[in-house]
């Protein structure tokens, strides 16, 4: 039995392995997950990560449910551990948890049953959306190894930017953020470049993640104003300039325009973002297939 809870789960050779699985995937499929249920629980909202789990795992030929969180129990009382208890006990094959509050789904899988996936939890990881990203960079450049990544935006709130650090730093990519004092982590990885001015980080880039301002997880006020953000770090035409004239921009979504970036360079030549979106069912093909064979 093994969970993907966070990028640390993962050798590099697990990468590997289901990057080669997601090549087979966007062309072929299987029926691995045949008469295997997949729970789909959602503690939040979400357009992309939840419609890609649903189908991806119906394309391997999985029973599907899409736990609809505001019409469970929950809202009855009942507690999210005493939820997942209940989960366990119908034994689905997978659990894909994707929650507000940080460790939910490493909590779910303790003594769990089902092979637990994480969808991302508050602010601290989102591996599948990781994966889908360094795929993404790796079908554009070929390998990892050596490439100039800046992450912008609201680093210390995105559990993707924490995935993403730890898996391009695993792949050998060099990583820098980008953001005002307030939205950067105290601690960062070796090797990880902070820096506050975006024209300078931009310098020599290959890829631009942009990340969303995630005023949902925020307790305080991190920022003057969305627009004065907008001027300083929001990615526009000009901005883009700096970067190398061959980089691509890439953004998990969902996007807010004229905040973190322009419309011109979210649907530019330069952006990748729907690739992002398209690689997000062969990639979490993959990873079932992967983790079933150690159910
Ligand atoms: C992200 C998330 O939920 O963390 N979106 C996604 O899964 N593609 C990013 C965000 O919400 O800004």
């Amino acid at each position: 039995m093994r969970h993907l809870i966070t990028i640390s789960d993962l050798q590099k050779q697990d990468v590997y392995a289901i990057f080669s699985k997601a090549e087979y995937y966007l062309t072929n499929s299987t029926e691995c997950l045949y008469n295997k249920s997949v729970i789909n629980l959602f503690f939040e909202t979400s357009t992309r990560t939840l419609t890609s789990f649903a189908i991806a795992a119906q394309k391997l030929r999985a029973s599907v449910i899409n736990m609809p969180v505001q019409f469970s129990a929950l809202k009855k009382g009942e507690s999210i551990a005493d939820t997942i208890a209940t989960l366990h006990s119908i034994s689905p094959e997978f659990i894909v948890i994707r929650s507000g509050n940080s460790g939910i789904p490493f909590m779910a899988a303790q003594e769990s049953r089902s092979s637990i996936i994480n969808a991302g939890d508050g602010c601290n990881e989102h591996p599948t959306q990781a994966l889908i990203d360094a795929f993404t960079i790796k079908s554009l450049f070929g390998d990892l190894n050596g490439l100039e990544v800046a992450i912008c935006g609201d680093v210390l709130h995105s559990r993707v930017a924490h995935s993403n650090i730890k898996l391009l730093t695993l792949l050998g990519a060099r990583v820098r953020v980008i953001a005002p004092p307030t939205l950067l982590p105290q601690h960062l990885p070796d090797g990880v470049k902070k820096y506050n001015n975006v024209l300078d980080a931009l310098k020599n880039v290959d890829v631009i993640m942009v990340l969303r301002l995630q005023y949902e997880r925020m307790k305080k006020s991190y920022v003057a104003s969305s627009a004065e953000y907008y001027k300083c770090y929001g990615i526009d035409v000009t901005k883009l300039e700096c970067a190398k004239g061959s980089a691509v921009i890439m953004h998990p979504g969902p996007i807010n325009r004229d905040i973190e970036i322009s419309s011109e360079v979210a649907d530019n030549n330069h952006s990748v973002i729907l690739k992002q979106v398209k690689f997000s069912v062969p990639i979490r093909q993959a990873i079932f297939d992967f983790l079933s064979s150690f159910v």
